[in-house]
C-alpha cells in the first residue's frame, strides 16, 4: 500500500466521534448539531428544475474540459463578480466535482516530489486550515508546513514571519480566503506579499475561495483573480509573461448555491497550470455530468437566490454573536458561516467544553485543536470552538441560549 496514506490524520468528525463515545446527551432536549460545516438552506427551486429538465444528456460520456456554455458562465461570472477582463473560458476555466477533489488533485498535478534541485518539497497551509489541503500534500510525497493564524491580527498568517529556506521548498501553498474556521479575509498587500513570493521561490498558490459569497461586510471579499488584476497580473506577469501567473483560484456551488450534494465547482486561472491540471483529470477521470453542468450554468447565472442566502446568514449572525459574546470570547465573522470562539474564560478546554455541552444540553460544537495542528510551540485551535451556523434561525437561537445556559452553569460551579 502507499506508505504515504499512514500519515493521514482521521478526520475531525471522526475525532468527534471518539470524544462522545459513551456520552449520553441530554434527552430532555432536541439535538442541535453546530458541528458540520454543511449548508442546510434550501435549494432553490430553480436548480432543481434546470437538474430534472437535463437528464436526456446522460446518454454521452462528458468531456473532461466541460461544455463550452458551462465554462461561459463561469468564466461571465467570475468577470461580473471580480470585475476581471480576460478569462479565456476556453484556457482559464476547469469544471469540477465540488472544490474538495479539486483541492486535493491539484497537489498531484503540480508537486515534483523527485526534484532533485528542490528536494524536501513542501505544502504551505494555512493553520487551522481545511484537512483536504494536508492529506494532499501527504499523498503527493510532500510535507506541510504550517503558518499559524494570528488572533490579534484578525486571524490573518504571517508569511513574513517564514525563514528563506522554508520558502525555498515550498512548491504550493493554499490559501482559504474567506478562512474556514476563522472567516478571515486576505487584503490586496497580502496578496501583494504572497504573488511576489510565488514568482520569487517559484510555487503555485492554490486560493480556496468556496465561502466567498457568504460575508458579513459591506463589500464583498477581496478575491485572488481580483486581487491579481488590480496588481497588473491579469494580462501578464511571471517568467514568461501569462496571465494571473502562479494562480489557480477553487471556487464552488456548494456554499453559493446550497446545492453540496449536487458536487460542483470550478477551478480557473494561469492557464499554463490549467492545462497541466485538465491532462491529470484526463486521466483521473474528473469530467462533470451533462445533467450538473446544466443546472451549474443556470446557478451561475443567477444572484437573486445568493442574496436571499446571504440575508439569511447574515440575520443568524447579528441575532446570534451577541449573545454568545456574553460568555466567550466571538466576534463577527468578515465572511464564511462559521463562529470562531475563544472558550478560556468557561475554564474549560475545547474538548472540554464540546463534551460538556453535549453531554448536558445536546449541542454539538468542533473542538478547534481538531482543526489545527501543533505548530512553532503552539496549537491555533486550543481553548477555541467552531460552530457553524447552518440550520435554521430558531435552532440557531435556541443553541446559543443553551451555550449560554450551559457557560452560566459553570460559572456557578466554580
Ligand atoms: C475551506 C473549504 N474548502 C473547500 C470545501 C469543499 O467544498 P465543495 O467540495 O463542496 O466545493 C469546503 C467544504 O466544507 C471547505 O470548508
Amino acid at each position: 500500500m502507499n506508505p504515504h496514506l499512514e500519515k493521514l490524520h482521521p478526520y475531525p468528525f471522526e475525532k468527534l466521534r471518539e470524544l462522545f463515545a459513551g456520552v449520553t446527551p441530554n434527552p430532555e432536549l432536541a439535538p442541535i448539531s453546530l458541528g458540520i460545516g454543511e449548508p442546510k438552506h434550501p435549494t432553490p427551486p430553480f436548480i432543481e428544475k434546470a437538474l430534472m429538465h437535463a437528464v436526456a444528456g446522460l446518454s454521452n460520456y462528458p468531456s473532461t474540459v466541460g461544455g463550452e456554455p458551462l465554462r461561459a458562465a463561469i468564466a461571465g461570472w467570475l468577470e461580473r463578480r471580480y470585475g476581471v477582463p480576460a478569462i479565456d473560458p476556453a484556457t482559464m476555466v476547469l469544471p469540477v466535482n465540488g472544490s474538495r477533489e479539486a483541492l486535493f488533485a491539484i497537489a498531484h498535478c503540480v508537486i515534483d516530489a523527485s526534484d532533485a534541485s528542490r528536494p524536501d518539497a513542501l505544502v504551505m497551509c494555512p493553520n487551522p486550515f481545511y484537512q483536504i489541503y494536508e492529506g494532499a500534500a501527504y499523498l503527493a510525497g510532500a510535507t506541510p508546513y504550517f503558518v499559524n493564524s494570528d488572533p490579534a491580527r484578525n486571524f490573518a498568517c504571517d508569511y513574513s514571519a517564514v525563514p528563506i529556506e522554508v520558502w525555498e521548498r515550498v512548491q504550493l501553498l493554499y490559501v482559504c480566503s474567506p478562512g474556514n474556521p476563522t472567516g478571515a479575509v486576505l487584503d490586496l498587500d497580502d496578496w501583494r506579499e504572497l504573488f511576489a513570493l510565488a514568482d520569487r521561490h517559484d510555487f503555485v498558490i492554490a486560493a480556496d475561495e468556496c465561502y466567498s459569497e457568504i460575508y458579513t461586510t459591506s463589500m464583498p471579499p477581496l478575491g485572488a483573480l481580483e486581487a491579481a488584476h488590480q496588481l497588473g497580473r491579469s494580462g501578464g506577469s511571471g517568467s514568461d509573461n501569462r496571465p494571473y501567473a502562479n494562480l489557480v483560484v477553487f471556487s464552488s456551488l456548494s456554499k453559493r448555491s446550497n446545492v453540496p450534494g449536487m458536487r460542483s465547482g470550478f477551478v480557473a486561472g494561469d492557464p499554463q497550470v490549467l492545462k497541466k491540471f485538465l491532462l491529470y483529470r484526463t486521466y483521473s477521470g474528473g469530467a462533470m455530468s451533462p445533467t450538473v453542468q446544466a443546472a451549474s450554468i443556470a446557478a451561475w447565472g443567477d444572484e437573486t437566490h445568493v442574496h436571499d442566502n446571504r440575508t439569511l446568514y447574515r440575520e443568524k449572525f447579528n441575532l446570534i454573536t451577541p449573545i454568545l459574546r456574553e460568555v466567550m470570547d466571538v466576534e463577527l465573522p468578515d465572511a464564511g458561516f462559521y463562529l470562531w470562539a475563544d472558550v478560556r474564560k468557561t475554564g474549560l478546554s475545547d474538548t472540554d467544553f464540546a463534551r460538556r455541552l453535549y453531554a448536558e444540553y445536546n449541542v454539538t460544537v468542533l473542538p478547534g485543536s481538531y482543526l489545527a495542528r501543533d505548530a512553532h510551540g503552539t496549537n491555533p485551535g486550543r481553548n477555541r470552538i467552531r460552530m457553524a451556523l447552518v440550520a435554521g434561525v430558531d435552532e440557531g437561537l435556541e443553541a446559543a441560549n443553551r451555550i449560554v445556559q450551559f457557560c452560566q452553569s459553570l460559572r456557578a460551579e466554580s
